[in-house]
């Protein structure tokens, strides 16, 4: 990773809108993304495949530095198995921000992670992209949305890929994850001092997809 590729970090908690903003802005700049989110989901659903204690850092980060992730489209292989449901689940979630707690495994992800800016620039979205790992980025966006909004979103999501889903559930696990990801000492979910905040409650993606790209534009003259 070079500081001269163009980074624009989007941050905040789950069900934000994060992702679906993270990649309409890189389709529109042409732009990679990286999800980092999905890494820790990979490694929590690597180290409940393992039978590893969600305490046990030093396994933990062996795990990081060993497993064969592959990205392809939509479409995510770990070590050679199809995963890209089975990270997905709430449970997954749950053991994402498990893992993710630990200094040490977040330290074992970091430089994956840089690697992911290359020319001509990278969207990246997670809770400590603008804090921690691309602190240079000249556009850093922290969303929020309340926490019943964010529910409905997963709820609707679940809904529409014919799964189970209990709102009041929903509502208490994203509740329960916050508080996780807000609370750590390693890299805890809060914005960068240069962060623009943007509250996505009840409103249109596509205004703020729009307002990144004003962004991006005048930061990076794209
Ligand atoms: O964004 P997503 O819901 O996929 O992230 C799953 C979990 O991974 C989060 O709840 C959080 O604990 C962790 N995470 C993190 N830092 C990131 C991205 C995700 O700690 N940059």
């Amino acid at each position: 990773m070079t500081e001269s590729v163009p980074v624009i970090t989007i941050d905040g908690p789950s069900g934000s809108g994060k992702g679906t903003i993270a990649q309409r802005v890189a389709t529109r700049l042409g732009w990679r993304v990286l999800d980092s989110g999905a890494l820790y989901r990979l490694l929590g659903l690597a180290t409940a495949n393992a039978g590893i204690g969600f305490e046990d850092e030093f396994k933990i980060i062996e795990i990081a530095n060993k497993i064969k992730v592959d990205f392809d489209g939509d479409s995510i292989r770990m070590d050679g198995q199809d995963v890209t449901d089975l990270i997905r689940t709430e449970s997954a979630g749950n053991n994402a921000s498990k893992v993710a707690a630990m200094p040490g495994v977040r330290a074992a992800l970091l430089d994956w992670q840089r690697r992911y800016a290359e020319a001509p620039g990278l969207v990246a979205d997670g809770r400590d992209m603008g804090t921690t790992v691309f602190p240079h980025a000249k556009v850093k966006i922290f969303l929020t949305a309340s926490a019943e909004e964010r529910a409905r979103r997963r709820h609707k999501q679940l809904k529409e890929k014919g799964l189970p889903a209990n709102l009041a559930a929903l509502t208490a696990e994203i509740e329960e994850r916050d508080a996780r990801d807000r609370g750590r000492a390693a890299s805890p979910l809060v914005p960068a001092p240069d962060a623009i905040e943007i509250d996505s409650t009840g409103v249109d993606i596509e205004d703020v997809v729009e307002e990144v790209l004003r962004r991006a534009h005048t930061a990076y003259a794209v």
